[in-house]
């Protein structure tokens, strides 16, 4: 066994939503180490979390300005090769451009930045070196949604002409309607969030997945967003057309305030020979349907699954997996790519779907400030 990644970690403290997931699926198939963090802003909270879950103290630094400084004095075999950014967003684009530009890898959370502009400058400064970089798009790492992107490759519904996402929560319900506290989340806060909240939030998701799946390229959009309040300057519900081509069109809706729905993504590809459909909150079924034979239901870990699929499984079928595996899929494949391994370009979302998703979020943004106008993505 090769020896361990060594991962960093920025944010993703004991208070926060993502941190775990994150710190599960570097684990999953050991190929990582933590070995050291700023998890929280406050260096004492940092320092007791770090505690809590047993990690080394002495990595745990005051700031990510001095992680970077005191790793980067360490000889190269020490230092941290990795880095995971779990922060609220507007961290995301500072955190990641010094890490690019010392040569740490990136593991970024989405949305990658908090503009398209931003998002080229990563671009521009990943191409300067060997660095890899991932945005997590956790849901392209269930086995059934990388067995659709195999299928669709492969021809098994002919021509894709139609797209159909949705990807509907109602959590924001309990903040959006209380004036007090819709001005104290940072997700609806622009200065932390950046220029959208549901769009950036999860409707970039739901994007991803369209293009993930299909491998094709979403050309243009028109989006018609919901604010619900006039004191509210963030989106919290928005319904997007999509143009992939001539004859390739569809939708992508992503709401926040759809009451009573949880984490509610469901993907629909229909194409002249037959339609695939996926929904996370039962991702062990991958639907293959058809206007002339009987509904077929693809599970994973049977050996008709694709090579991509099959390697996201852990176990004989049957023993169901979720969004812990499917992230740790997507640690995995980065852990080939940081070793030089032979990899799948569907084991990861790169830098192309990072910039993608920042180019998605600005146009539909663009198009609903403009009277849900079309627009072109670049
Ligand atoms: N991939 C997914 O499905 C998914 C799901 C949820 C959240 N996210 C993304 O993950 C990111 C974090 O979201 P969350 O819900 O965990 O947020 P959160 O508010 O729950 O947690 C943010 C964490 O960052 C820490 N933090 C804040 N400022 C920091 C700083 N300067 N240095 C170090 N740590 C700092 C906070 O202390 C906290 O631990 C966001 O960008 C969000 O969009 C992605």
């Amino acid at each position: 066994m090769a020896k361990k990644i060594r991962l960093g970690i920025l944010g993703g403290g004991g208070d926060s939503l993502i941190g775990i997931l994150h710190r599960v699926a570097s684990q999953m198939y050991d190929n990582y180490e933590i070995v050291g963090a700023v998890f929280n802003p406050n260096h004492e909270e940092s320092l007791a979390f770090a505690r809590e879950i047993d990690i080394p103290t002495n990595r745990i630094y005051k700031d990510f300005d001095t992680l970077v400084e005191e790793e980067l004095k360490l000889p190269k075999e020490e230092r941290i090769q990795v880095c995971s950014i779990l922060t609220p967003n507007f961290l995301h684009f500072p955190m990641a451009k010094k890490l690019l530009e010392n040569g740490f890898h990136v593991i970024c959370e989405k949305p990658f930045t908090t503009t398209y502009e931003e998002a080229l400058v990563l671009q521009e400064a990943q191409a300067k070196t060997n660095a890899i970089l991932a945005i997590t798009h956790t849901y392209t790492g269930y086995p059934m949604v990388r067995q659709m992107r195999e299928m669709i490759k492969a021809g098994a519904i002919g021509k894709v002409h139609k797209v159909d996402v949705r990807y509907y929560q109602g959590w924001i319900n309990s903040i959006i309607h209380d004036k007090e506290k819709r001005s104290t989340v940072w997700r609806l806060d622009p200065k932390k969030a950046g220029i959208s909240s549901c769009i950036a939030d999860i409707g970039v998701h739901a994007f991803n997945m369209v293009e993930y799946t299909t491998g094709l390229r979403i050309k243009s959009i028109l989006a018609d967003f919901n604010y619900l309040y006039d004191d509210n300057q963030m989106d919290v519900d928005g319904t997007i057309l999509v143009r992939m081509d001539k004859h390739v069109k569809g939708i992508v809706r992503a709401s926040q305030v759809a009451t009573g729905e949880e984490n509610g993504l469901a993907i629909a590809i229909y194409g002249d020979k037959g339609g695939l459909r996926w929904e996370q909150e039962n991702p062990n079924y991958l639907k293959v349907q058809s206007d002339t034979e009987p509904l077929q239901i693809f599970k994973p870990g049977h050996a008709y699954n694709s090579e991509l699929s099959l390697d996201g499984t852990k176990l004989p079928p049957g023993h169901p997996e979720g969004i812990f595996d499917a992230m740790g899929n997507i640690y995995k494949g980065v852990a080939r790519a940081i070793r030089g391994e032979e990899y799948n370009d569907g084991e990861f979302p790169p830098m192309l779907d990072a910039v993608r998703g920042m180019d998605f979020i600005e146009s539909t943004v663009e198009s609903n400030k403009k009277g849900n106008v079309w627009v072109d993505l670049k």
